[in-house]
């Protein structure tokens, strides 16, 4: 099925679920060549140009894996102060500029909606790398694909099901475009978890009652994880609280071995787009949970590559042609 091409990728909001199986259909042919087993020049020739005004891990890196695995080249900068966006430079001209020098642009931002208005000058498809509270699109995909594989072992599907989100729902963009994606199946139900000062966003709640999903809101991670298939845990986002947001909360949670161990499903999996905040005092998801087989997170930052994959061959128009020159890769044995 041939979409996207020559289009921007900057909210969740535009793929239908036939889309989204058929990118998943190309992630999945992609499979061996994310792992490195298999190589492909089907990019050859091809620049992305990889923008994080952000810091990022794995949007970053995977973007970049993505690509050069696909056999494309990669023009990069990271932070403002490497960009002449330090010297002035507005948005609009930065996006007149890079749109000549690459075939296919990633861009995160701190400030929500920067990308789309980027995006606006571009005539190179961007794709949002994620853009301040706003939303995380290529994220939402690879969650998606996490939860459809995970669930397959065990001969579930994502209709019908309840996802528990952790964490920091108003500013997690994660949470704001994966739940605009699960919108898209059948009777969801959604458990939000979440201090009180951190709670989902009224319009995204509003979204998924109109389209007949059931939503329940928590404070207790006991009681909220409780019948979840999915707990999908965040971090507080404190690079986007101010000093006083949270003072006075007494209603910050872990989520740790002993709270899933007596309130988790045996067939749960649970979820983290990562980072985990791993300093002293903070409130995330704990390692003392890295042993339980449930724990997906590894795998999902993994599925990244193919996901991306997909969305680079789609955005240039080429899903047609993955797999004819796939060939074995040399150093795959030493893997
Ligand atoms: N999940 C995610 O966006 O991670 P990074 O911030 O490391 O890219």
């Amino acid at each position: 099925m041939m979409f996207l091409q020559g289009q921007h990728v900057l909210s969740i909001e535009q793929f239908s679920l036939e889309q989204v199986r058929a990118l998943f259909e190309t992630a999945q042919k992609l499979e061996d060549v994310a792992a490195g087993k298999v190589t492909t020049r089907l990019l050859n020739g091809a620049i992305l140009a990889n923008l994080f005004f952000e810091a990022s891990t794995r949007t970053r890196m995977s973007f970049h894996s993505a690509f050069s695995r696909l056999g494309g080249d990669i023009s990069d900068t990271t932070g403002f102060s490497f960009s002449s966006i330090s010297k002035g430079e507005s948005l609009a001209d930065t996006a007149r500029v890079i749109a000549e020098y690459a075939d296919v642009i990633v861009m995160r931002h701190p400030e929500q909606g920067s990308v789309a208005e980027f995006a606006k000058y571009s005539k190179t498809p961007v794709i949002n790398g994620g853009d301040g509270a706003g939303e995380h699109p290529t994220q939402a995909l690879l969650d998606l694909y996490t939860i459809r594989r995970e669930f397959h072992k065990t001969g579930r599907e994502v209709s019908n099901t309840t996802i528990a989100m952790t964490g920091d729902l108003k500013n997690g963009r994660t949470v704001h475009s994966l739940s605009k994606l699960l919108s898209l199946f059948d009777n969801m139900t959604f458990h939000f978890v979440s201090p009180n000062a951190l709670p989902m966003l009224p319009s995204i709640v509003e979204k998924l009652q109109d389209a007949g999903h059931t939503v329940k809101f928590f404070t207790n991670p006991a009681k909220g994880i409780q019948g979840a298939d999915v707990i999908y845990c965040t971090r507080i986002q404190q690079e986007r609280l101010a000093d006083s947001e949270l003072q006075g909360s007494s209603d910050l949670f872990n989520i740790d071995k002993a709270l899933i161990e007596s309130n988790a499903k045996a067939d749960a999996i649970i979820l983290h787009p990562l980072p985990r905040d791993a300093r002293e005092g903070a409130f995330d998801l704990c390692t003392d949970l890295d042993d339980d087989p449930r724990l997906k997170i590894f795998t999902q930052a993994a599925n990244g590559i193919p996901v991306r994959m997909a969305l680079f061959v789609h955005c240039l128009g080429l899903e047609n042609e993955v797999g004819k020159d796939f060939q074995p890769a040399p150093w795959a044995k030493v893997k």
